[in-house]
């Protein structure tokens, strides 16, 4: 019933969100992707809005960046997101992507709940435990990522965000304009495949001998292979206690491997329109960790905690793994 409400809604209210859309699209493709800013940066931030606006997880920082970004003006969040946010709360629909922590197994539509969720876990259960905390907290391919703006007061750690130097800056200007305190957060430029991001670190006056979790959500997939080994490689270089939160796509739905010959086509496609593509993906076998366990295994790492979206007995398997990884 509140999912026939929520349409209903939606249909009534279609021209304002189909305002929406065209702004947000138009911005996409003709200001972040032309400036070489990521455009797949919108799609976690999307997913986190969509949370905000209906009230499952709030999010003040994104919701205040959005309002600043080159992909969205505060007229295009109002458009779609408030828009959206109203008919949930009218209607009391707050499933699908609005869900949080979402349904287990988790479907396509809250898959992205599922992964804000398990991250949101590995978070907070390394920044609070009692032993040997991190001291150092650094995002890798941060895009618009707002954990660093909603940690508790008085934790004592410094922030790092490491993203391409587009993506950095523009989100850099949004935050100063949309009035988010973030000098608590050191922003460092680089790019994975041409150079190591702990040089870039180092320089931006990184610690490596402060325990240090990483979190790098949503990014493996748009990297070569040997980038991401060297990312395991130089975690476990840092102090016992460091981890990593990362998530995989399977080698199946990169490759396009039967049963996920349609669905890899559409995710190819899907993220050619933000000029990106999709590079890597884990082997998978029987075991559905087996290829994670494996590559954190070749650094000297842990493969502590493992999720997958869906499960086993669906039409198309699970194709997409989160992961925290601890260096023991
Ligand atoms: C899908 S977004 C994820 C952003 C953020 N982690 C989140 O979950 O909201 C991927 C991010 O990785 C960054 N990225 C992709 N390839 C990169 C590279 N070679 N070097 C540095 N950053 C990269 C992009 O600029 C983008 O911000």
């Amino acid at each position: 019933m509140r999912v026939l409400i929520f349409s209903l809604l939606c249909i009534v209210l279609s021209p304002l969100l189909i305002a929406g859309v065209i702004i947000y699209t138009w911005r996409v493709r003709r200001i972040s992707v032309r400036q070489n800013i990521s455009g797949t940066a919108n799609e976690p931030l999307g997913g986190r809005l969509g949370m905000h606006v209906a009230g499952t997880r709030i999010d003040e920082a994104a919701y205040r960046l959005a309002g600043h970004l080159p992909s969205y003006t505060k007229l295009s969040r109002f458009l779609l997101l408030d828009v959206l946010g109203f008919a949930s709360k009218l209607s009391g629909f707050k499933g699908g992507f609005f869900a949080y922590p979402g349904e287990r197994p988790s479907k396509l539509m809250s898959m992205m709940s599922h992964r804000t969720d398990f991250f949101d876990r590995s978070i907070r259960d390394s920044l609070s435990r009692n032993e040997n905390p991190p001291k150092q907290f650094v995002v890798l391919g941060a895009g618009y990522d707002t954990r660093c703006y909603d940690l508790p007061k008085d934790l004592d750690i410094q922030c790092f965000e490491v993203d391409m130097a587009p993506t950095l800056n523009a989100k850099r200007k949004a935050l100063e304009l949309a009035g988010i305190p973030h000098d608590h957060v050191i922003f460092v430029e680089t790019d994975f495949n041409q150079e190591t991001w702990m040089e870039a670190l180092l320089a931006s006056g990184f610690n490596p001998n402060l325990t240090t979790y990483i979190l790098w959500e949503g990014v493996t997939m748009y990297l070569v292979e040997k980038a991401v080994r060297d990312t395991l490689s130089l975690v476990s270089t840092l102090p016992r206690g460091s981890a990593v939160g990362v998530d995989f796509f399977s080698e199946d739905m990169q490759k396009g491997n039967g049963p996920y010959e349609k669905m890899s086509k559409a995710m190819h496609r899907g993220i050619r329109y933000y000029s990106e593509s999709l590079i890597f993906g884990v082997p998978t076998g029987e075991q559905l960790s087996a290829g994670v366990e494996s590559l954190a295994r070749d650094s000297g790492l842990t493969l502590s905690r493992f999720e997958h979206t869906g499960s086993k007995e669906d039409k198309l398997p699970p194709w997409y793994f989160f992961a925290h990884i601890d260096n023991l």
